[in-house]
C-alpha cells in the first residue's frame, strides 16, 4: 500500500481524464482526495486549482494533480501560489524530471491534448520519482526568493 496522499481536481474539460486517473490511483493503493467536479458542468479552473493548492498547504495532500483542457489555465493559476511548483507535462520523462530536478509538487495535464494512457504513464512516473537535491536544491530554493 502506498502512503502518498494525492489531491486531484479538474475543470469540466478535464473531468473525464480526472475520473480515469482517480480510479487508476485508487487501484494502485494511493490515498486519493478527489476535489471534483462530479460531472462536466462548466466550472472555472482557478477555483479548482485553489482547492489543490490549499490541500498541499494544509497538508491534507502530499502532491497534487490538476487537469483542464490544455493544462495551461491550471498551470498559470496554481503557480501563483508561492508554495506550489506546478509542472505541465506531456511525456513521462518530463513528469519524472519535474520531480527529480524541480521538486514539482503538482502535476498538470491537458485533458483534451494528452492521450489517457500517456497521462497514466505521466502520473506513474511523477509519483515514483523523487527530488534529487544536490545541484538542484539551490535552484529550487531561489524560486521561493523570487519577488515581483
Ligand atoms: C475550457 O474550455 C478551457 O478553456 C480550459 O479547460 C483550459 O484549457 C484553460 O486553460
Amino acid at each position: 500500500m502506498q502512503e502518498k496522499k494525492i489531491a486531484i481536481a479538474s475543470d469540466h474539460a478535464g473531468y473525464r481524464m480526472k475520473a480515469y486517473l482517480a480510479d487508476w490511483l485508487m487501484r494502485q493503493g494511493y490515498a486519493v482526495r478527489d476535489l471534483g467536479p462530479a460531472d462536466e458542468t462548466p466550472i472555472d479552473y482557478p477555483d479548482q486549482a485553489t482547492l489543490v493548492a490549499d490541500s498541499i498547504r494544509n497538508q491534507t495532500a502530499d502532491l497534487g494533480i490538476l487537469i483542464c483542457g490544455t493544462g495551461i489555465g491550471m498551470s498559470i493559476a496554481v503557480n501563483r501560489r508561492p508554495d506550489i511548483r506546478g509542472a505541465l507535462v506531456f511525456t513521462p520523462e518530463m513528469a519524472a524530471l519535474a520531480r527529480r530536478h524541480n521538486n514539482a509538487n503538482v502535476l498538470i495535464l491537458g485533458g483534451r491534448t494528452t492521450d489517457f494512457e500517456v497521462a497514466v504513464a505521466c502520473v506513474d512516473a511523477f509519483l515514483k520519482a523523487s527530488f534529487e537535491n544536490g545541484r538542484h536544491a539551490g535552484r529550487v530554493a531561489k524560486l521561493e526568493r523570487i519577488t515581483l
